[in-house]
Protein backbone atom coordinates (compact mmCIF):
# COMPACT_ATOMS: atom_id res chain seq x y z
CA UNK A 1 0.00 0.00 0.00
CA UNK A 2 1.34 3.46 -0.45
CA UNK A 3 2.30 5.73 2.39
CA UNK A 4 2.78 9.25 2.65
CA UNK A 5 6.40 10.76 1.46
CA UNK A 6 8.68 10.21 4.60
CA UNK A 7 8.63 13.33 7.07
CA UNK A 8 4.92 14.32 5.71
CA UNK A 9 1.89 13.97 7.35
CA UNK A 10 -1.94 13.80 6.46
CA UNK A 11 -4.37 15.68 8.90
CA UNK A 12 -7.50 14.02 9.47
CA UNK A 13 -10.72 16.77 9.70
CA UNK A 14 -10.31 16.10 13.75
CA UNK A 15 -6.29 17.18 13.28
CA UNK A 16 -7.78 20.16 10.60
CA UNK A 17 -10.45 21.31 13.26
CA UNK A 18 -7.62 21.99 15.75
CA UNK A 19 -5.11 23.34 13.49
CA UNK A 20 -8.19 25.88 12.15
CA UNK A 21 -8.77 27.12 15.43
CA UNK A 22 -5.26 27.62 16.46
CA UNK A 23 -4.24 29.40 13.32
CA UNK A 24 -7.37 31.77 13.68
CA UNK A 25 -5.98 32.48 17.18
CA UNK A 26 -2.86 33.33 15.91
CA UNK A 27 -3.64 35.81 13.54
CA UNK A 28 -5.62 37.45 15.65
CA UNK A 29 -2.82 38.26 17.52
CA UNK A 30 -0.71 39.40 14.51
CA UNK A 31 -3.53 41.19 13.01
CA UNK A 32 -3.76 43.15 16.68
CA UNK A 33 -0.43 44.28 16.29
CA UNK A 34 -0.81 46.06 13.08
CA UNK A 35 0.31 43.08 10.83
CA UNK A 36 -0.87 42.24 7.80
CA UNK A 37 -0.82 38.99 6.09
CA UNK A 38 1.17 38.40 2.92
CA UNK A 39 1.82 35.14 0.83
CA UNK A 40 4.46 33.85 -1.42
CA UNK A 41 4.81 30.61 -3.95
CA UNK A 42 5.67 27.39 -2.44
CA UNK A 43 8.62 26.90 -4.98
CA UNK A 44 11.14 29.42 -5.19
CA UNK A 45 14.87 29.92 -7.67
CA UNK A 46 17.03 27.80 -6.06
CA UNK A 47 19.02 30.94 -5.86
CA UNK A 48 17.28 32.95 -3.15
CA UNK A 49 18.22 30.27 -0.83
CA UNK A 50 21.58 29.62 -1.62
CA UNK A 51 22.71 33.46 -2.06
CA UNK A 52 22.85 33.95 1.67
CA UNK A 53 23.87 30.66 3.24
CA UNK A 54 26.25 29.29 0.38
CA UNK A 55 25.69 25.62 -1.67
CA UNK A 56 26.20 23.94 1.71
CA UNK A 57 22.48 24.29 2.37
CA UNK A 58 21.29 22.49 -0.71
CA UNK A 59 21.68 19.32 1.52
CA UNK A 60 19.14 20.34 3.71
CA UNK A 61 16.44 21.48 0.76
CA UNK A 62 14.51 20.16 -1.84
CA UNK A 63 15.88 21.25 -5.10
CA UNK A 64 14.45 20.28 -8.64
CA UNK A 65 15.00 21.31 -12.12
CA UNK A 66 11.77 22.36 -13.69
CA UNK A 67 11.13 21.05 -17.35
CA UNK A 68 12.46 24.46 -18.71
CA UNK A 69 15.35 24.09 -17.25
CA UNK A 70 15.29 26.01 -14.35
CA UNK A 71 16.53 25.38 -10.66
CA UNK A 72 13.96 25.82 -8.12
CA UNK A 73 13.83 25.06 -4.05
CA UNK A 74 11.00 24.20 -2.24
CA UNK A 75 10.93 26.95 0.30
CA UNK A 76 12.78 25.76 3.63
CA UNK A 77 11.32 29.24 5.29
CA UNK A 78 9.52 32.59 4.30
CA UNK A 79 12.29 35.40 5.67
CA UNK A 80 13.77 35.24 2.26
CA UNK A 81 10.95 34.60 0.03
CA UNK A 82 9.64 38.05 2.11
CA UNK A 83 12.76 39.81 1.63
CA UNK A 84 12.52 38.60 -2.09
CA UNK A 85 8.69 40.04 -2.43
CA UNK A 86 9.94 43.39 -0.45
CA UNK A 87 12.39 44.08 -3.22
CA UNK A 88 10.38 43.11 -6.26
CA UNK A 89 6.97 45.20 -5.33
CA UNK A 90 7.29 46.64 -1.84
CA UNK A 91 10.17 49.18 -1.58
CA UNK A 92 7.85 52.37 -2.02
CA UNK A 93 5.44 51.27 0.50
CA UNK A 94 5.33 53.43 4.08
CA UNK A 95 7.89 51.85 6.64
CA UNK A 96 7.49 50.64 8.68
CA UNK A 97 6.47 47.50 7.13
CA UNK A 98 4.75 45.13 9.08
CA UNK A 99 3.92 41.43 7.36
CA UNK A 100 3.07 38.27 8.31
CA UNK A 101 2.63 34.93 6.84
CA UNK A 102 1.63 31.46 7.37
CA UNK A 103 2.66 28.48 4.98
CA UNK A 104 4.43 25.40 4.47
CA UNK A 105 7.90 24.69 4.67
CA UNK A 106 10.50 22.05 3.45
CA UNK A 107 13.36 20.58 4.71
CA UNK A 108 15.43 17.57 4.29
CA UNK A 109 15.60 16.89 7.70
CA UNK A 110 16.17 13.30 9.83
CA UNK A 111 12.59 13.12 10.59
CA UNK A 112 11.27 12.56 14.51
CA UNK A 113 8.43 14.02 16.67
CA UNK A 114 8.22 17.14 16.34
CA UNK A 115 10.61 17.22 13.17
CA UNK A 116 9.30 16.78 9.76
CA UNK A 117 9.98 16.96 6.26
CA UNK A 118 7.08 19.46 5.27
CA UNK A 119 6.06 21.48 8.26
CA UNK A 120 4.11 24.73 8.81
CA UNK A 121 5.52 28.24 10.02
CA UNK A 122 3.52 31.24 11.14
CA UNK A 123 5.46 34.59 11.29
CA UNK A 124 6.64 37.92 10.55
CA UNK A 125 8.99 40.48 9.17
CA UNK A 126 9.13 44.11 10.44
CA UNK A 127 11.05 46.27 7.82
CA UNK A 128 12.12 49.76 8.28
CA UNK A 129 12.63 50.13 12.28
CA UNK A 130 15.12 48.73 14.51
CA UNK A 131 14.70 51.11 17.22
CA UNK A 132 14.25 49.31 20.68
CA UNK A 133 10.65 49.63 20.74
CA UNK A 134 10.32 48.26 17.21
CA UNK A 135 12.78 44.82 18.48
CA UNK A 136 10.33 44.88 21.95
CA UNK A 137 7.39 44.78 20.28
CA UNK A 138 8.32 41.99 18.00
CA UNK A 139 9.71 40.10 20.86
CA UNK A 140 6.50 40.46 22.66
CA UNK A 141 4.32 39.65 19.58
CA UNK A 142 6.09 36.40 19.27
CA UNK A 143 5.78 35.84 23.27
CA UNK A 144 1.77 36.47 23.17
CA UNK A 145 0.78 34.79 19.69
CA UNK A 146 1.87 31.63 21.74
CA UNK A 147 0.56 32.90 25.13
CA UNK A 148 -2.95 34.09 23.56
CA UNK A 149 -3.41 30.10 22.27
CA UNK A 150 -2.96 28.86 25.67
CA UNK A 151 0.12 28.10 26.10
CA UNK A 152 1.00 27.98 29.82
CA UNK A 153 4.83 26.96 29.60
CA UNK A 154 7.01 29.03 27.34
CA UNK A 155 10.54 30.00 27.74
CA UNK A 156 11.54 33.43 26.08
CA UNK A 157 15.71 33.78 25.70
CA UNK A 158 17.32 37.07 24.16
CA UNK A 159 20.58 37.26 22.76
CA UNK A 160 22.77 39.51 20.90
CA UNK A 161 24.86 37.43 18.16
CA UNK A 162 26.62 40.43 17.77
CA UNK A 163 28.04 40.65 21.10
CA UNK A 164 28.86 36.98 20.69
CA UNK A 165 30.66 37.51 17.53
CA UNK A 166 32.75 39.71 19.16
CA UNK A 167 33.87 37.32 21.77
CA UNK A 168 34.35 34.71 19.55
CA UNK A 169 36.29 37.29 17.62
CA UNK A 170 38.66 38.24 21.00
CA UNK A 171 39.34 34.34 21.09
CA UNK A 172 40.82 34.64 17.21
CA UNK A 173 42.87 37.88 18.03
CA UNK A 174 44.19 35.36 21.41
CA UNK A 175 45.85 32.81 18.98
CA UNK A 176 49.39 32.73 17.74
CA UNK A 177 49.88 34.19 14.16
CA UNK A 178 50.13 30.38 12.47
CA UNK A 179 46.71 29.61 13.97
CA UNK A 180 44.28 32.97 13.01
CA UNK A 181 44.24 32.07 9.52
CA UNK A 182 42.28 28.64 9.80
CA UNK A 183 40.52 29.88 12.63
CA UNK A 184 36.92 29.15 11.90
CA UNK A 185 33.93 31.80 13.53
CA UNK A 186 31.84 30.56 11.81
CA UNK A 187 31.88 26.99 12.74
CA UNK A 188 32.34 28.23 16.19
CA UNK A 189 28.87 29.78 15.98
CA UNK A 190 27.59 26.64 14.19
CA UNK A 191 28.77 24.42 17.12
CA UNK A 192 27.42 26.81 19.80
CA UNK A 193 24.00 27.13 17.78
CA UNK A 194 23.93 23.33 18.07
CA UNK A 195 24.98 23.52 22.24
CA UNK A 196 28.01 21.31 21.31
CA UNK A 197 29.96 23.42 23.34
CA UNK A 198 32.56 20.37 24.32
CA UNK A 199 33.31 20.95 21.28
CA UNK A 200 33.77 24.41 20.78
CA UNK A 201 35.97 23.50 24.10
CA UNK A 202 38.17 21.52 22.55
CA UNK A 203 38.27 23.28 19.02
CA UNK A 204 39.48 26.41 21.18
CA UNK A 205 42.63 24.47 22.86
CA UNK A 206 43.11 22.80 19.90
CA UNK A 207 43.99 25.89 18.00
CA UNK A 208 46.07 26.76 21.40
CA UNK A 209 43.74 29.22 22.63
CA UNK A 210 44.84 30.41 26.31
CA UNK A 211 42.96 28.97 29.01
CA UNK A 212 42.30 32.33 30.76
CA UNK A 213 40.97 32.96 27.17
CA UNK A 214 38.22 30.16 27.28
CA UNK A 215 37.56 30.66 31.00
CA UNK A 216 36.65 33.67 29.92
CA UNK A 217 34.57 32.94 27.10
CA UNK A 218 32.31 30.35 28.97
CA UNK A 219 32.01 32.60 31.34
CA UNK A 220 30.39 35.21 28.83
CA UNK A 221 28.15 32.48 27.40
CA UNK A 222 26.98 31.95 30.94
CA UNK A 223 26.05 35.43 31.29
CA UNK A 224 22.52 36.11 33.16
CA UNK A 225 21.79 39.39 33.46
CA UNK A 226 22.44 42.03 30.92
CA UNK A 227 24.66 43.71 33.46
CA UNK A 228 26.70 41.05 33.41
CA UNK A 229 26.81 40.97 29.76
CA UNK A 230 27.65 44.68 30.01
CA UNK A 231 31.04 43.84 31.65
CA UNK A 232 32.14 41.69 29.00
CA UNK A 233 32.10 45.17 27.10
CA UNK A 234 34.33 48.79 27.33
CA UNK A 235 34.97 50.04 23.49
CA UNK A 236 32.66 52.93 22.83
CA UNK A 237 30.66 51.19 20.15
CA UNK A 238 30.32 47.96 21.48
CA UNK A 239 28.92 49.43 24.59
CA UNK A 240 26.10 51.31 22.22
CA UNK A 241 25.09 47.61 21.42
CA UNK A 242 24.72 46.40 24.98
CA UNK A 243 22.74 49.49 25.27
CA UNK A 244 20.19 49.19 23.15
CA UNK A 245 19.96 45.13 24.08
CA UNK A 246 19.19 46.70 27.83
CA UNK A 247 16.73 49.49 26.03
CA UNK A 248 14.67 46.29 24.86
CA UNK A 249 14.94 44.30 27.65
CA UNK A 250 13.80 47.23 29.42
CA UNK A 251 10.62 47.36 27.48
CA UNK A 252 9.17 44.27 27.49
CA UNK A 253 7.99 44.16 31.02
CA UNK A 254 5.54 47.84 29.61
CA UNK A 255 4.37 45.12 26.70
CA UNK A 256 3.59 42.79 29.82
CA UNK A 257 6.30 40.11 28.78
CA UNK A 258 7.76 39.73 32.43
CA UNK A 259 9.81 36.58 32.50
CA UNK A 260 13.35 36.72 30.27
CA UNK A 261 16.43 35.15 30.11
CA UNK A 262 18.99 36.62 29.06
CA UNK A 263 21.06 34.31 26.89
CA UNK A 264 24.31 34.96 25.07
CA UNK A 265 24.16 31.03 23.17
CA UNK A 266 22.17 32.13 20.96
CA UNK A 267 23.72 31.95 17.69
CA UNK A 268 20.74 31.18 15.27
CA UNK A 269 21.46 28.71 12.27
CA UNK A 270 20.50 30.62 9.26
CA UNK A 271 22.99 32.93 8.54
CA UNK A 272 21.86 36.37 8.02
CA UNK A 273 21.68 37.69 11.67
CA UNK A 274 23.28 40.39 12.85
CA UNK A 275 22.09 42.11 15.97
CA UNK A 276 19.13 40.86 18.57
CA UNK A 277 18.35 37.47 18.66
CA UNK A 278 15.52 35.35 20.09
CA UNK A 279 14.06 32.18 20.67
CA UNK A 280 10.83 30.57 22.52
CA UNK A 281 10.72 27.12 23.69
CA UNK A 282 8.21 24.67 25.09
CA UNK A 283 10.16 22.32 27.59
CA UNK A 284 7.23 19.84 27.50
CA UNK A 285 8.36 18.91 24.47
CA UNK A 286 11.89 17.57 25.11
CA UNK A 287 13.92 17.17 22.04
CA UNK A 288 12.82 19.21 19.59
CA UNK A 289 11.25 21.80 22.30
CA UNK A 290 11.92 25.19 20.19
CA UNK A 291 8.85 27.32 18.76
CA UNK A 292 10.14 30.23 17.30
CA UNK A 293 13.54 31.81 16.58
CA UNK A 294 14.22 35.40 15.46
CA UNK A 295 15.87 38.14 15.11
CA UNK A 296 17.38 41.34 13.71
CA UNK A 297 18.87 40.25 9.77
CA UNK A 298 20.38 41.89 6.94
CA UNK A 299 19.43 40.45 3.87
CA UNK A 300 17.57 43.16 1.47
CA UNK A 301 20.89 44.35 0.28
CA UNK A 302 22.04 40.84 -0.85
CA UNK A 303 18.81 40.21 -2.53
CA UNK A 304 19.30 43.04 -4.51
CA UNK A 305 17.63 45.70 -2.62
CA UNK A 306 19.02 49.08 -0.63
CA UNK A 307 19.55 47.86 2.80
CA UNK A 308 16.93 48.45 5.34
CA UNK A 309 16.85 47.64 9.08
CA UNK A 310 15.09 44.44 9.35
CA UNK A 311 13.90 41.65 11.94
CA UNK A 312 11.32 38.84 12.05
CA UNK A 313 10.93 35.81 13.61
CA UNK A 314 8.74 32.37 12.76
CA UNK A 315 6.90 30.00 14.96
CA UNK A 316 7.06 26.16 14.25
CA UNK A 317 2.46 25.72 13.64
CA UNK A 318 3.03 21.98 14.37
CA UNK A 319 5.33 22.24 17.27
CA UNK A 320 2.75 24.51 19.08
CA UNK A 321 -0.22 22.06 18.35
CA UNK A 322 1.77 18.96 20.08
CA UNK A 323 2.63 21.49 22.95
CA UNK A 324 -0.90 22.70 23.45
CA UNK A 325 -1.84 19.01 23.80
CA UNK A 326 1.36 17.73 25.34
CA UNK A 327 -0.19 20.52 28.04
CA UNK A 328 -3.94 18.82 27.45
CA UNK A 329 -5.40 22.22 26.23
CA UNK A 330 -9.05 21.86 26.01
CA UNK A 331 -9.65 22.42 22.29
CA UNK A 332 -13.62 23.55 21.42
CA UNK A 333 -14.87 20.06 19.97
CA UNK A 334 -16.66 20.61 16.18
CA UNK A 335 -20.11 21.09 16.53
CA UNK A 336 -23.21 21.46 14.38
CA UNK A 337 -25.70 24.33 15.33
CA UNK A 338 -29.26 21.72 13.77
CA UNK A 339 -29.37 18.38 12.38
CA UNK A 340 -32.62 17.89 10.21
CA UNK A 341 -34.59 14.44 10.59
CA UNK A 342 -37.44 13.98 8.15
CA UNK A 343 -38.73 11.23 9.86
CA UNK A 344 -39.87 9.40 6.65
CA UNK A 345 -39.24 10.36 2.68
CA UNK A 346 -42.66 12.07 2.58
CA UNK A 347 -40.72 14.86 4.58
CA UNK A 348 -37.88 15.30 2.20
CA UNK A 349 -38.90 18.59 0.34
CA UNK A 350 -39.96 20.59 3.42
CA UNK A 351 -36.67 19.20 5.27
CA UNK A 352 -34.91 20.06 2.50
CA UNK A 353 -36.32 23.30 2.40
CA UNK A 354 -35.13 24.04 6.22
CA UNK A 355 -31.91 23.10 5.88
CA UNK A 356 -31.30 25.51 2.87
CA UNK A 357 -33.08 28.76 4.55
CA UNK A 358 -30.58 27.73 8.32
CA UNK A 359 -27.97 27.15 6.04
CA UNK A 360 -28.72 31.20 4.31
CA UNK A 361 -28.37 32.38 7.75
CA UNK A 362 -24.68 30.74 8.33
CA UNK A 363 -26.10 28.12 10.85
CA UNK A 364 -23.91 24.39 10.55
CA UNK A 365 -26.93 22.03 9.15
CA UNK A 366 -26.88 19.09 8.32
CA UNK A 367 -29.78 16.54 7.31
CA UNK A 368 -30.19 13.02 7.75
CA UNK A 369 -28.94 11.85 4.08
CA UNK A 370 -29.49 8.16 5.20
CA UNK A 371 -32.88 7.75 5.65
CA UNK A 372 -32.86 5.98 8.90
CA UNK A 373 -35.63 7.58 10.81
CA UNK A 374 -35.74 9.56 14.44
CA UNK A 375 -33.92 7.08 16.64
CA UNK A 376 -30.95 6.29 14.84
CA UNK A 377 -30.87 10.04 13.82
CA UNK A 378 -30.48 11.27 17.05
CA UNK A 379 -27.61 9.21 17.73
CA UNK A 380 -25.89 10.34 14.44
CA UNK A 381 -26.58 14.21 15.32
CA UNK A 382 -25.66 13.32 19.08
CA UNK A 383 -22.00 11.69 17.63
CA UNK A 384 -22.05 15.41 15.76
CA UNK A 385 -22.11 17.45 18.28
CA UNK A 386 -25.35 18.84 17.50
CA UNK A 387 -26.77 21.85 19.32
CA UNK A 388 -30.37 21.19 18.19
CA UNK A 389 -32.25 18.31 16.24
CA UNK A 390 -35.26 19.13 13.97
CA UNK A 391 -37.51 16.42 13.66
CA UNK A 392 -40.11 17.05 10.48
CA UNK A 393 -43.24 14.20 10.51
CA UNK A 394 -46.29 14.02 8.96
CA UNK A 395 -48.10 15.47 12.10
CA UNK A 396 -45.46 18.83 11.78
CA UNK A 397 -45.95 19.53 7.98
CA UNK A 398 -50.01 19.02 8.33
CA UNK A 399 -49.69 21.81 11.26
CA UNK A 400 -46.81 23.83 9.19
CA UNK A 401 -44.48 22.87 12.36
CA UNK A 402 -41.30 21.07 13.23
CA UNK A 403 -40.35 19.71 16.73
CA UNK A 404 -36.78 21.43 17.90
CA UNK A 405 -34.82 19.30 20.37
CA UNK A 406 -32.05 20.76 22.69
CA UNK A 407 -29.86 17.70 22.25
CA UNK A 408 -27.94 18.27 25.70
CA UNK A 409 -31.17 18.61 28.04
CA UNK A 410 -33.44 16.63 25.62
CA UNK A 411 -36.32 19.14 25.96
CA UNK A 412 -38.41 19.15 23.14
CA UNK A 413 -40.57 22.04 21.96
CA UNK A 414 -43.47 22.44 18.47
CA UNK A 415 -42.98 25.49 16.69
CA UNK A 416 -43.14 27.26 13.43
CA UNK A 417 -40.03 26.87 11.47
CA UNK A 418 -39.62 30.53 10.81
CA UNK A 419 -39.44 30.83 14.74
CA UNK A 420 -36.26 28.33 14.92
CA UNK A 421 -33.73 30.91 14.18
CA UNK A 422 -34.90 33.37 17.92
CA UNK A 423 -35.23 29.97 19.95
CA UNK A 424 -31.81 29.01 19.27
P1 LIG B 1 13.96 28.69 12.22
O1 LIG B 1 14.42 28.75 13.64
O2 LIG B 1 14.77 27.92 11.25
O3 LIG B 1 13.81 30.21 11.76
O4 LIG B 1 12.48 28.12 12.18
C1 LIG B 1 11.47 28.68 13.00
C2 LIG B 1 10.70 27.58 13.69
O5 LIG B 1 10.21 26.64 12.73
C3 LIG B 1 11.53 26.72 14.64
O6 LIG B 1 11.69 27.35 15.88
C4 LIG B 1 10.67 25.46 14.73
O7 LIG B 1 9.63 25.63 15.68
C5 LIG B 1 10.07 25.37 13.35
N1 LIG B 1 10.79 24.33 12.55
C6 LIG B 1 11.97 24.43 11.94
N2 LIG B 1 12.29 23.29 11.31
C7 LIG B 1 11.27 22.43 11.53
C8 LIG B 1 10.98 21.08 11.15
N3 LIG B 1 11.80 20.37 10.38
N4 LIG B 1 9.82 20.51 11.58
C9 LIG B 1 8.95 21.22 12.35
N5 LIG B 1 9.16 22.50 12.72
C10 LIG B 1 10.30 23.09 12.34
C11 LIG B 1 13.41 30.60 10.51
O8 LIG B 1 12.92 29.85 9.70
C12 LIG B 1 13.57 32.08 10.24
N6 LIG B 1 13.09 32.36 8.87
C13 LIG B 1 12.81 32.90 11.27
C14 LIG B 1 12.89 34.37 11.00
C15 LIG B 1 11.95 35.14 10.46
N7 LIG B 1 13.94 35.13 11.23
C16 LIG B 1 13.68 36.35 10.84
N8 LIG B 1 12.48 36.38 10.34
Amino acid sequence: MLTTPRGTRDFTSEEMHKRNLLLDAMKQTFLAYGYAEIQTPTFEHLELFTKKSGASIVEELYTFTDKGGRDLALRPELTAPVIRLYNEQLQVQPKPLKLFYFGNCFRYDRPQKGRYREFWQIGCELLGSDSPEAIAELIALAFHVLSDVGLKDIVLRIGQVKLLSIQVQLVKDSLKEEEKDSFDIALVLRLIDKEDFEEVEKYFYDKGCPEHVVTRFFSFLECKTSDAVAGFFHEGQQLTIVKQYQKVLGFLPDLKVDAVEVDMRIARGLDYYTGIVFEIDAPVLGAEKQLCGGGQYELIGQLGGNELASSGFAIGFDRTLLALESEQFKFTPPRLDVFIIPVTKDQLPPALRLCQELRNQKKSVDIDLLRRGIGKGLKYANSKNATFAVIIGEKEVEQNKVTLRNMSSGEQVTISSSEIINYM
